[in-house]
Parts: C-alpha cells; structure tokens; sequence
C-alpha cells in the first residue's frame, strides 16, 4: 500500500475507514520508512534529498510523503491518522505548537538517539519535552521577519520602518507614488491574513509589539482583552483594501510570498525561507530584498517575531522505531541543517551554525537577526497543552473578524476572552 499513495491525506481517510492495524500486519522482510515532509517553496525537495543521503548510507528503503501547506490541515490529518493508530507514517514533521498535543503518540527520542539531543537550543529541547520524554527533535527554527523592497525604499526616500505606524504610512506612500506613475498592480503589505494558523502567528507579532501579552500567560490566565491588543488590531484592520489587497485575508505563506517575489508588494510578512527563493534565479526581485526585524508598536513598543519551526517525531505506531530515530538524528544532525541553511534559508537549530561563515554568507540576515530568531515569541503552546489549537482556532477567528470589518475590536476581544474561559474552564488548562 504504502508504494501507492503519497498523499497524507489518502493515507488518514484509509486509515480512518480500516481502525488500528492487527497484531498480524505484516513485517516486511527489508524493513523500510515513511516520512511526511512540508512542501512550501523547495521545502519538499530538500526533504528528498537528505532522506536519500541517508538510504544511501544506510540501504534502507524510504518514502517521502508530502502534507498540505496549511499547519492547520496538516494538524487535522496527523490526528486521524494517529488516533487510527496507523503505523503508514514512521516519522512525522511537526511544528513548534504541537508536542503538547500530540506527545502520547511519539515514542522518547532522547531513549533512543542521545547524541542527537546535544547542541541545540535548549529552549527548543524544552519545548519538545512533554512530561519528561524528549517527543521530537528541533530540525528547523523560525521567526517572523519583514521583508522590504530595498529599491523602492530608496527611490521614495524612505528607511526601513521602525514601528508599524511608520510601514502603514511607507507601504501608503510608495504605493501612491508606484501606482501614479503606471505600476497599477503594487501593494504596501502582504502578509497571512487566511483563518489558520498563520494569522495566529501574525497577530501574536502585532500584539506582542505592543505590549499587549500573548493571549494565554505562562501561568495559564487569559490576558488578551486588553486595550494595547485592542489598538494593534486596529491598526491591522485599517490595512485591508488599503494598503493590502482584499485578497490577503485569504493569504497564506506562499500566496503571500507570491506577490512579494513577482514585485507585487513593497512589504511583506513572512518566515526565512522566503529568503532564498526571493534571491532565486526565477524571482523578479532578485537582489532587491532586504530583511529588518519586525517594527515595534509605537515607540514604547517592542520589536517581535513569532517562535515558529518544525521538528521530527518518531511514532509510537512505527514497526521499526529504532531505524526512524535513526533517520529523525540524521536529518536535524547539525550537517544537514547546514546545508539546508546554506541552499534555502532554514534557520539551523544550534547556535553555533549563526556563527558559521558560509551559513552567514548565505543568509547576512541571520547574524543580523540573531536577536530575534533568539527571543522570539512563543505561542501559548506550553500553557494550553493539549488545549492548544482550540485557542489558537478562537483567536485567529476573532482577529479575521477583526479584519474582515465584521466586529470592531473591542468587541472581538471581549467575546474571545468568554470563548477561552470556557474551553480552559476559567483559566484552569
Ligand atoms: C511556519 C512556522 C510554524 C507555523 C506556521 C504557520 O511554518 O514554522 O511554526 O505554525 O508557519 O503558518
């Protein structure tokens, strides 16, 4: 079967109709693996290649399985597949968000590869350890950055943006000028404005910017009703048909980076790797990007970036878990996260490679931005457990209706706070 379908989503809607596997499924005889890997940008083909350095090392057959670009839908795949207890996938990338949900079904990786824990981040290695068992290993970081168009700003005389205030009136101007003198397609900002889990990540950056918290607290009490979330959020609606086309609230990462790159967008919101493929050969806007750190809100705000990234889990359900621990440790070895730093912008999970000069070389912004991709901020992941997503599904909804001029803020917030009260029974995770 598994030779045959390479789509998760083929592989969940077959393992939802068959229920849990038998004692009597069959091993095979050359034992082999199945990896699901992203495919946003080259994503995909990075994922290939690694996993094909490995079988040549090792002999060992593996397929690689490709899931939907949204986290959101690839979240809802992986628990129908895992709640059948399929043993089709071997290893699993998932994001930064979900070891609290997902932990039970991943086997302690720390058990199994201990030399692969060492030299990451510790911050990560405590974020993917659920009580006490190390359930995935940090293969990639990110941190939400700005992109802008340092050819535009320079022609109109304008430095990058220093608070969100400052890029609403640069990205206003520069699209009156571009527009006036015939470049009828251009936008101020793009960014992921779509119901997901991205938008998620894009208001937490507004609102963290303004001091306005991170919705849940560590301790576990809902703050985000508060009026510096109320005036981000604001400041975010009045973009819409403005500044950024109607359209964005329907955007994700690479709709988003679609506009950017054809020359579309003088700003745009996104993660590292749009880097690369901005700098590609089939970019319109080859040499003409810069990086800054997210703006602050207002001058007593703070410059942000939401904590993003991507691990390797190995499940519980797997017929060879020693052999897909294997793979999970070469794949996030810290020379594969080099050359994936190298040829496509991923942020490498140790910190020594943001001292590495050919990773530096590549990628000037990483040693720039260290800070950021350093401090940036978590999503009340670790508060919510395995609450998470339902949090996250409440704020990015109230902030779409935000945006789409459905509710005033004010309003939205209020009725988010009641909606987080009940799914936390009153700040009780
Ligand atoms: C990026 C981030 C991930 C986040 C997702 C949202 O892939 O790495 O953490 O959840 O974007 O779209």
């Amino acid at each position: 079967m598994r030779g045959m379908l390479s789509s998760l989503a083929a592989l969940a809607a077959v393992a939802a109709l068959s229920g849990p596997p038998g004692q009597a499924s069959a091993q095979d005889s050359a034992p082999s693996l199945a990896i699901s890997c992203g495919a946003l940008g080259i994503e995909l083909r990075l994922c290939k290649e690694g996993v094909e350095a490995w079988s040549a090392e090792t002999g060992v057959e593996v397929e690689v399985v490709s899931t939907p670009n949204s986290s959101t839908e690839r979240l809802a795949l992986y628990q129908q597949l895992l709640a059948a207890r399929a043993g089709d996938i071997d290893l699993f990338q998932v994001d930064v968000v979900w070891p609290g949900i997902l932990a039970d079904h991943f086997i302690d990786l720390a058990a199994y590869v201990p030399q692969a824990v060492e030299g990451h981040f510790a911050t990560l290695i405590a974020n993917n350890t659920v009580d006490g068992r190390l359930v995935a290993l940090p293969w990639w970081t990110d941190a939400g950055v700005l992109y802008y168009r340092k050819d535009l700003l320079e022609k109109h005389g304008f430095a990058a943006p220093a608070t969100w205030q400052e890029m609403t009136e640069t990205a206003a101007r520069i699209q009156a000028a571009e527009r006036a003198a015939g470049n009828s397609d251009i936008w101020g900002y793009v960014f992921q404005g779509k119901a997901y889990e991205g938008l998620t990540c894009n208001a937490l950056e507004w609102i963290d910017s303004f001091g306005g918290g991170t919705i849940v607290a560590d301790d576990g009490s809902i703050t985000v009703n508060n009026p510096r979330a109320e005036a981000a959020l604001e400041l975010a609606a009045s973009w819409i048909g403005e500044i950024a086309p109607e359209g964005v609230l329907n955007y994700s990462e690479e709709e988003a980076r679609g506009v950017f790159q054809s020359g579309n967008a003088v700003f745009m919101r996104n993660w590292p790797y749009a880097w690369a493929l901005a700098n590609s050969e089939e970019s319109a806007i080859k040499g003409k990007a810069g990086v800054a750190a997210l703006p602050k809100g207002g001058p007593e705000g703070s410059t942000t970036g939401t904590l993003g990234g991507w691990n390797l889990a190995v499940s519980k359900y797997s017929e060879h878990p020693e052999l897909a621990a294997e793979l999970a440790a070469f794949l996030t070895s810290k020379a594969e996260q080099k050359r994936r730093a190298i040829v496509s912008s991923y942020n490498p999970t140790f910190p020594a490679l943001y001292a590495d000069d050919e990773v530096l070389a590549a990628n000037p912004f990483f040693g720039q931005l260290f800070e950021t991709f350093s401090n940036a901020v978590a999503r009340p992941s670790g508060a919510t457990g395995d609450q998470y997503n339902r949090v996250s599904a409440e704020f990015w909804g109230a902030v779409h209706n935000v945006l789409s001029g459905q509710e005033p803020a004010e309003v939205a917030l209020a009725d988010l706070e009641r909606g987080l009260m009940r799914i936390s029974r009153r700040g009780r995770w």
